[in-house]
C-alpha cells in the first residue's frame, strides 16, 4: 500500500468526504505514515478491516478471539445481546488471562525469553524470563490459597510500580480470584472506601514507594484504611524501602518472608474460568462521591487488549515495549500487565518520575533498553517539553518506530514536539481514546494511517463511534456533539461492581432508546471523519491525565469540621491539562483564611491523594444552586474563567 492509498482510502472510509476549504490549515496538516510502518504492519490492510468488522461484529470477533488467546473449552456462542446492556461475549468459553500470559509461553520457546524488564528510581534492575515470572507467580498464588483465597473473593492491592504489582495481579487471576488495584497515590479514605466497597478481606501493600527520592509510606496509610475498614483480617507486605513499619501479629505478614515457606511451591495450576466470570474491579471517578467499581470479565477483556495492543501498536516478537503508565490505572492493567503477555513481549516497566534524577530519564531509558514502543501520556510530554529538545537530543532513540498518547486530549503543539523530537519525524503517534470502562483503545490510529496531530483519528476495528445531538441525531462535521458507541464490543464493562443499576443509569441512560453506550465526552468529527476529543461533559476532572469526581474532592472537603458544602470545577491548564479549583463554604463562626486554606488542601491530600489537592480554593458564602438543590458548577467556572454565564433559568436565587 503507498502513502497516497492510504490516505485516499481514509478519506473513502468517512462518512463525508473531501477536505472543505473551511478547515483551519493545522487540521488539514496530514502526517503520512512511513513506507516502513505500512510494509510491515500487522494490519497492512486496516481500513478494510474496519469495513470488514462492521459488516459483521460476531464473525469479526469470533476471528480475534482465536487468534490471540487459548480457549480451554470453546464457547458456544460469540455474543448474547439478549439481556443488553448487560451483554455477554463468548458465552460458555472457559479461559483463564493468567494461562494466556504465562502458562502457554512456558511451554515452548518463549520461556526462556524475557517477559519483563524493570528499573528502579535508583537505577537497580531486574529482569524476569517468562519462566521466572510464571514461577514467581504460581508461588505468589499458591500463598494466596493458602491465606484462604478462593474463586470468586476479592483482594485489594496497594503497592508502588515494581514487578511485585504485577505478579500480585497475575495471582490472584491465576487462582480465580478477582483484584481490585488501588493506584499507590491515593490516601487512606479512598483505599478504605474501595476495599469496603469490593469487600476485600485480603490487602497486599509494601511498607514503602519510592518517588522522586522520596518514600511514600504506603504500610501507614494502608494501617489507617484498614482501621476504617476493619473487614480486612489479612495483609501481606511487599519490602520495596526498608522502611520502619508496625507490623500487626496475625494480621500483617512479609511477602518474603511467605515466599520463603514450602507452601509457595512454583507450581499452580491456572483455574479455568467462564468468560463472563469476573476478572477484576478498578475504581474510577464519577458523578457521585461513591466509589465505582468498574467490572471487567475474563473472556472479552482478554480478547479485546491483546488485539489492540497487537494491532494498534503493531507489537512484534522482538520488540521492547515500554507503557509508561501505572499499573494501578487502566492503562496498566491492560498494556503494562496483561496484553503484552499473552503477546508473548518483552516489556519494560519503570518505577519512578519521568523527570528524576534529571528531565533525560525517560530518553536514558529508551536509549539503554533499546525501547521500540513508548507509550505515554500528555501531562508527561508537555512536563518534558519545557525542558528544551537538549535533553532528549544528547541520547540515541533511534531504537523508537512507534509512539503512543493517552489519557486526555493531546495539544497539537505536544504532538509536534513529541513527533519531531523524540519520534525524529520517524514514528507514527498512536493518540489513543479510551476509559477504564472500555477495557483497550477505542478510538486510535494504526501505524498505516495518516495522521492530524490532535486528533484520535478512527474508531478501531469493529467499533461503531459516532457524535450526535442529544436527540440522537448524527452531528454535521465539526459540530459539537455527544461521543457514544452503537454497538458491544468485547473489552466493555460488564457492569458496576454490587450495583447494576448505577451501570445503567451511568452509560445507558442517555441514549436508552437507541440503546447506545454514552461515554461522558464530547467530541467531533471532521470533514475526513476523524475523531477531535473534547473533553468530559459531565462532573469529572482530568488532573494530569488523572480521573478525579469533583464529588469525591467535595466529601473529603465537607469531611472536615470546618466546612458546611463545597463546590469543585476543572481549570484549564497548560501543563497539567486541567487543575482543581475547590470553593468552600464554611460552618457559622469560622472564619476562611490562608492557613485555613492550607489545611484544607493538607486535608485533601490526606483523605483522597495529593493528585486531588486543590490548586486554589476560596471561601464563599453560597453557592448557586438550581430549584431542585444541585449545585451549578458551570456557573462557578464561568466566573472565574470570565465567560459569559448562560442560562441562568434554574438557578434557584
Ligand atoms: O475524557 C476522556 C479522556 O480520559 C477519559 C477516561 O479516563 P480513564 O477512565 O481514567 O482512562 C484513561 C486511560 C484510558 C475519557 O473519557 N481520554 C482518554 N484518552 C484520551 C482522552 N481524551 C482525549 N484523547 C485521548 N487520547
Amino acid at each position: 500500500m503507498s502513502d497516497q492509498s492510504a490516505n485516499s482510502q481514509a478519506i473513502e472510509g468517512a462518512p463525508h468526504s473531501g477536505v472543505p476549504d473551511n478547515l483551519p490549515a493545522a487540521e488539514s496538516d496530514l502526517y503520512q505514515p512511513p513506507q516502513s510502518a505500512i510494509a510491515n504492519a500487522n494490519v497492512a490492510n486496516y481500513l478494510d478491516l474496519r469495513h470488514e468488522a462492521l459488516a459483521d461484529i460476531e464473525a469479526y470477533w469470533d476471528a480475534r478471539a482465536r487468534e490471540v488467546i487459548d480457549w480451554f473449552e470453546p464457547y458456544e456462542k460469540v455474543l448474547d445481546a439478549s439481556g443488553a446492556p448487560f451483554f455477554k461475549w463468548f458465552v460458555g468459553g472457559k479461559t483463564n488471562i493468567a494461562y494466556n500470559a504465562l502458562d502457554r509461553h512456558v511451554k515452548m520457546w518463549r520461556k526462556n525469553k524475557l517477559a519483563l524488564i524493570w528499573e528502579a528510581e535508583d537505577g537497580e534492575r531486574r529482569t524476569y524470563s517468562y519462566y521466572q515470572l510464571w514461577q514467581e507467580v504460581n508461588k505468589f498464588a499458591n500463598v494466596l490459597k493458602s491465606m484462604g483465597v478462593q474463586k470468586g473473593d476479592t483482594v485489594t492491592i496497594y503497592m508502588g510500580r515494581i514487578p511485585e504489582l504485577a505478579i500480585a495481579m497475575l495471582a490472584v487471576t491465576k487462582i480465580g480470584a478477582v483484584h481490585s488495584v488501588v493506584y499507590g497515590g491515593f490516601s487512606e479514605q479512598a483505599l478504605a472506601s474501595r476495599i469496603e466497597d469490593a469487600q476485600s478481606k485480603l490487602l497486599i501493600t509494601c511498607d514503602g514507594a519510592w518517588l522522586r527520592g522520596k518514600t511514600v509510606n504506603l504500610k501507614d496509610i494502608a494501617d489507617e484504611a484498614v482501621k476504617r475498614s476493619p473487614i480486612v483480617h489479612t495483609v501481606i507486605v511487599c519490602q520495596r524501602t526498608m522502611q520502619e513499619v508496625q507490623m500487626t501479629q496475625a494480621r500483617d505478614y512479609w511477602w518474603h518472608e511467605l515466599m520463603a515457606l514450602p507452601i509457595a511451591s512454583p507450581v499452580c495450576p491456572s483455574e479455568p474460568m467462564d468468560a463472563e466470570d469476573p476478572l477484576f474491579i478498578l475504581y474510577t471517578s464519577g458523578t457521585t462521591g461513591r466509589p465505582k467499581g468498574v467490572l471487567h470479565t475474563c473472556g472479552g477483556y482478554q480478547v479485546y487488549t491483546a488485539t489492540t495492543l497487537k494491532y494498534v501498536f503493531d507489537l512484534k516478537e522482538d520488540d521492547c515495549w515500554w507503557c509508561a503508565a501505572d499499573p494501578g490505572w487502566i492503562t496498566g492493567h491492560s498494556y503494562i500487565v496483561y496484553a503484552p503477555l499473552i503477546l508473548g513481549a518483552t516489556g519494560f516497566m519503570y518505577e519512578g518520575a519521568p523527570d528524576y534524577p534529571y528531565p533525560n530519564r525517560y530518553w536514558k531509558l529508551v536509549e539503554e533498553y533499546s525501547i521500540t514502543i513508548l507509550y505515554t501520556a500528555p501531562t508527561a510530554i508537555r512536563g518534558l517539553m519545557r525542558f528544551g529538545d537538549a535533553w532528549a537530543e544528547r541520547h540515541d532513540l533511534s531504537s523508537l518506530r512507534l509512539l503512543g498518547s493517552v489519557g486526555e486530549p493531546i495539544n497539537p503543539e505536544a504532538w509536534r514536539w513529541y513527533h519531531r523530537v523524540i519520534g525524529q519525524e520517524r514514528c507514527p503517534i498512536m493518540d489513543t481514546w479510551w476509559q477504564t470502562e472500555t477495557g483497550g483503545c477505542m478510538i486510535t490510529p494504526t501505524p498505516v494511517i495518516p495522521l492530524k496531530p490532535g486528533s484520535a483519528t478512527l474508531p478501531f476495528t469493529g467499533i461503531d463511534a459516532a457524535v450526535v445531538r442529544e436527540d440522537g441525531s448524527t452531528c454535521e462535521p465539526n459540530e459539537d456533539g455527544y461521543l457514544v458507541i452503537k454497538r458491544p464490543w468485547p473489552g466493555m464493562a460488564r457492569t458496576v461492581w454490587g450495583d447494576p443499576d448505577r451501570y445503567v443509569e451511568q452509560y445507558w441512560s442517555e441514549f436508552a432508546k437507541q440503546g447506545w453506550y454514552f461515554t461522558g465526552d464530547s467530541a467531533r468529527r471532521d470533514a475526513d471523519g476523524y475523531f477531535w476529543i473534547i473533553g468530559r461533559m459531565d462532573d469529572v476532572i482530568k488532573v494530569s491525565g488523572y480521573r478525579l469526581g469533583t464529588a469525591e474532592i467535595e466529601s473529603a472537603l465537607v469531611s472536615h469540621p470546618d466546612v458546611a458544602e463545597s463546590a469543585c470545577i476543572g481549570i484549564p491548564d497548560e501543563l497539567r491539562g486541567n487543575v482543581i479549583h475547590a470553593f468552600c463554604m464554611l460552618n457559622a463562626g469560622v472564619t476562611g483564611s490562608p492557613d485555613l486554606a492550607d489545611t484544607l488542601k493538607l486535608h485533601v491530600r490526606h483523605e483522597v491523594g495529593p493528585i486531588a489537592v486543590p490548586a486554589e480554593l476560596s471561601f464563599v458564602d453560597s453557592l448557586p444552586k438550581t430549584r431542585s438543590g444541585k449545585i451549578m458548577r458551570r456557573l462557578l467556572k464561568a466566573q472565574v474563567q470570565g465567560l459569559p454565564i448562560g442560562d441562568v433559568s434554574t438557578l434557584a436565587e
